[in-house]
């Protein structure tokens, strides 16, 4: 099954990526921690996406898609993969459609978060991310159980550069102007599912759940015409 997780930043995409991956037993994918893992290795592509990523600007979409693409060949991705952050222009989007097709796959669903821009301010100037396992946690609203260490896998947890309060506007502004349109284009393809991010991560979870199984259990005609 594949699943794109669409939203703001500070939606909580990563936060549901991580345990809805696991439930379902498909592969997380994550351009945003794919960039970072490139920029932490100071790889060729890492070197070209640093400055945009810092910025809190889109890399370009040739970048991008060709990032993505590589990594949903891999043999783990060979029967579905979570697509967090992904895409995020309609260039992207439609390079993903292709791709698709082109292996004889489609899109069962795109899960649109939605939460009010002041939540997402909130939620990632305070965000603290595992260095190991990508996990996400809050100063305030989910603080790891022991300090600066992860729950999941005891690595480093840190704040990414690019969550100071400047940035995280930026980035707001960007998927405004860049991502939005991709609410319609997905709607209009009878895919879009909306999700109310503006609860406790455990009530978000639980309505993914409820609806991926959904989704699972509708014949593609019929969440075709939804
Ligand atoms: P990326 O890493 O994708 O960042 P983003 O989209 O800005 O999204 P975030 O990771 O900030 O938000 P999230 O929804 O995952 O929130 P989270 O779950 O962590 O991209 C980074 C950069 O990479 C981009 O700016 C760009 O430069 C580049 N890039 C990536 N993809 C690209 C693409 N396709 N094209 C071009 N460039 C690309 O939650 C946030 C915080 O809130 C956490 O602290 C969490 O604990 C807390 N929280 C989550 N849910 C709840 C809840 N329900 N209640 C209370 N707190 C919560
Ligand atoms: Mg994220
Ligand atoms: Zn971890």
């Amino acid at each position: 099954m594949y699943l794109v997780l669409l939203g703001p930043p500070g939606a909580g995409k990563g936060t549901q990526a991580v345990k809805l991956a696991e439930r379902l037993s498909i592969t997380h994918v994550a351009s945003g921690d794919l960039f970072r893992e490139n920029i932490g290795r100071g790889t060729p592509l890492g070197r070209r996406a640093k400055a945009y990523v810092d910025q809190g600007a889109l890399v370009p979409d040739d970048l991008t898609v060709a990032m993505v693409m590589e990594r949903l060949h891999q043999p783990d991705c060979r029967d579905g993969a979570l697509l967090d952050g992904f895409p995020r222009t309609m260039a992207q989007a439609q390079a993903l459609d292709q791709e698709l097709v082109g292996d004889g796959k489609r899109l069962a669903g795109v899960l649109y978060i939605k939460a009010p821009d002041q939540v997402l301010l909130t939620r990632l100037a305070g965000r603290l991310t595992c260095s190991n396992c990508q996990a996400t946690y809050h100063q305030t609203f989910h603080p790891p159980r022991v300090a600066g260490r992860c729950d999941r896998c005891g690595g480093r947890v840190y704040q990414r550069e690019d969550d100071t309060w400047e940035t995280a506007r930026r980035r707001l502004q960007v998927y405004f102007s860049q991502t939005m349109p991709l609410i319609e284009y997905y709607r209009h393809a009878g895919l879009l599912v909306e999700v109310n991010g503006d609860q406790g991560a455990e009530s978000v979870q639980e309505e993914l759940v409820v609806k991926v199984n959904a989704l699972e259990a509708a014949p593609f005609s019929e969440a075709q015409d939804a």
